[in-house]
């Protein structure tokens, strides 16, 4: 079976991350023929336009690793009303030099956990202006605000019950608009 390869972009680098642990329980739910890479974005310096023309193996790492996944999956936190600048250098990297983006055309999903009640639905809102800006096709419905709360996960940290229908009709829905993008 040919394997549907996910590059996972997890919008927070901080070790016990809400966002990472999301990430990695969501892709239980996931059919067999789907596979995640984790994409590193905690080394990357910050964009410099001056580097276009000769970006170092960091950038050259980042940039592979999309070209070699047929969707995205965007995991992430929300900072003070928007995304993390960790996540949007990430992006801006992988966008240049001008005409070269690795972004375009690749089907995304966005999800994101939050300790507030919001559940990361502005920072998913200013993801999708940019994911657009980048000719990236994203999930529309059902969007997923999750807030980390009693119940999300069960004792061996996969998803718990209450939340297990909801968060697999998302991932149903993901798979479906990956192999009709990909
Ligand atoms: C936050 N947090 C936060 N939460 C939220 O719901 N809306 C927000 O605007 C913000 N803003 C914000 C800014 C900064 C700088 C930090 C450090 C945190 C709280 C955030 O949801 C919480 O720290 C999560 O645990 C971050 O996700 P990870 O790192 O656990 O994946």
């Amino acid at each position: 079976m040919a394997t549907c390869k996910i590059a996972v972009i997890v919008g927070s680098i901080r070790k016990d991350s809400f966002n990472s642990k999301l990430a990695k329980a969501l892709e239980k739910l996931f059919p067999a023929d789907f596979s995640f890479l984790h994409v590193r974005i905690d080394d990357l310096p910050p964009y410099n336009q001056d580097d276009d023309a000769s970006p170092c193996a960091e950038v050259v790492r980042l940039k592979s690793d999309i070209v070699a996944a047929q969707g995205l999956l965007f995991v992430t936190p929300e900072y003070n009303r928007s995304i993390p600048g960790v996540l949007k250098n990430a992006i801006d990297h992988a966008s240049r030099p001008y005409g070269k983006s690795v972004w375009n055309g690749k089907p995304a999903g966005v999800i994101g956990v939050s300790v507030g009640p919001i559940g990361t639905a502005l920072a998913q809102q200013h993801l999708r202006n940019i994911l657009a800006y980048l000719n990236v096709p994203t999930l529309g419905q059902p969007e997923a605000f999750i807030q980390n709360k009693e119940g999300l996960y069960d004792a061996a940290g996969q998803i718990g019950e209450a939340s297990q229908k909801f968060l697999q009709g998302w991932v149903d829905a993901y798979v479906a608009w990956i192999r009709k993008h990909a």
